[in-house]
């Protein structure tokens, strides 16, 4: 077992990495909860419902269901869920347990953030994305049309429970949609957990156990620490956004239906190389190296058909940008990133043009 704290200014928790742990998810839920919620999706209940209801065995609990879909991350589906909760007789002793990937770790969180004016949360995240980025930091929220995640709130769970053994039933797309966050914590913090996505391809993409989970707790070791240094992402938690505002923009220029989060963040990754490596921020062997491990799990398909120009449109209405400045994290090295503004539209555009092509 691999824990990990968070100390944040709303709460000190840990982030637990075990394998099994699913089968002891009761002993997280606190003796003084009220109606216990297990707010997920078909399919992950399909895969994982069974062993859920044996780990909380003991605990009286009922059993919501969200829509899957990055499309379907939508308020009203938050509200419907709530809605329900009232239904089924929660008051503001009410706990959830987020069970999914990121899309119900971030819209269960957001639900629990605002049901009755917040009530807690227990993550337990089932995809790989989930398990080293999205269920741990406290970040919640729904998409709008216009962008990813515009409606939102933090709010720190009681606990996050993490079990590598579930990501043997995850389909292969979204497990190498979950390795390119793990990239990503290699390059903005890591040159040793970049150096096993390199060296072990093989092994990470057979689900080696081993290199499974020193994938999982180096990535997780890294957000705790970020996440403790800045929890509102004042300051250093920009790093955490590498690859994701060129991300966002392709997610939401292709109506969220296109391209799983991580795969956006894989060609976000490749198009902050490219600008880096246009400014100069960045040498040739460190980029190439980038550039070549973001390759080598992918492809990601059908990028060379989206206007460049529309992604760079979209930019300004990425949350990370304020009052009209785009900040962009690129890197240094491997291992290293810096937050940049002030970078020139056509050096944009390029940099895009080419992560596209
Ligand atoms: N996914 C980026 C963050 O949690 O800050």
């Amino acid at each position: 077992m691999a824990s990990f704290t968070i100390k944040t200014p709303q709460r000190e928790y840990c982030a637990i990495v075990e394998r099994g742990i699913l089968a002891r998810i009761a002993q997280y839920i606190p003796q003084r909860s009220g109606k216990v919620f297990v707010v997920t999706n078909q399919d992950v209940w399909r895969h994982h419902g069974d062993k859920a209801v044996r780990g909380l065995s003991g605990v009286a609990h009922d059993v919501l269901f969200l829509p899957g879909g990055e499309e379907r991350k939508r308020l009203v589906n938050v509200e419907a869920a709530a809605e329900e909760m009232v239904r089924r007789g929660a008051d503001r002793t009410g706990l959830v347990i987020a069970f999914g990937g990121g899309i119900v770790t971030d819209m269960a969180g957001f639900l629990a953030a605002i049901f009755m004016r917040g009530i807690p949360v227990v993550q337990v995240p089932t995809t790989l994305l989930a398990q080293v980025d999205a269920a741990i930091g406290g970040k919640t929220g729904v998409n709008l049309v216009e962008g990813k995640n515009l409606m939102g709130s933090f709010h720190q769970p009681l606990t996050v429970l993490i079990d590598p053994d579930v990501l043997s039933t995850l389909p292969d797309r979204e497990y190498r949609a979950g390795l390119f966050e793990v990239i990503k914590y290699g390059v903005i913090r890591s040159a040793p957990l970049f150096q096993l996505l390199v060296e072990r391809r093989d092994a990470v993409l057979a689900k080696d156990p081993a290199v499974v989970n020193r994938m999982i707790e180096e990535s997780v070791r890294i957000k705790a620490e970020v996440v403790s240094a800045d929890e509102r992402e004042s300051d250093i938690r920009r790093i955490l956004n590498f690859g994701h505002t060129f991300g966002h923009a392709l997610e939401a220029e292709t109506a969220y239906e296109r391209y799983l989060h991580g795969e956006a963040v894989g060609f976000g990754m490749c198009a902050a190389v490219h600008l880096a490596r246009s400014l100069g921020h960045v040498d040739a062997l460190n980029a190439a190296g980038i550039l070549d491990a973001v390759d080598r799990y992918g492809p990601i398909p059908g990028l060379h058909e989206i206007p460049a120009d529309r992604i760079a449109a979209r930019l300004v209405k990425d949350k990370k940008t304020i009052q009209g400045k785009i900040h962009f994290v690129l890197p240094r090295k491997i291992g290293e990133v810096a937050v940049v503004s002030g970078v020139d539209d056509g050096a944009v555009l390029r940099a895009i043009r080419s992560a596209l092509a």
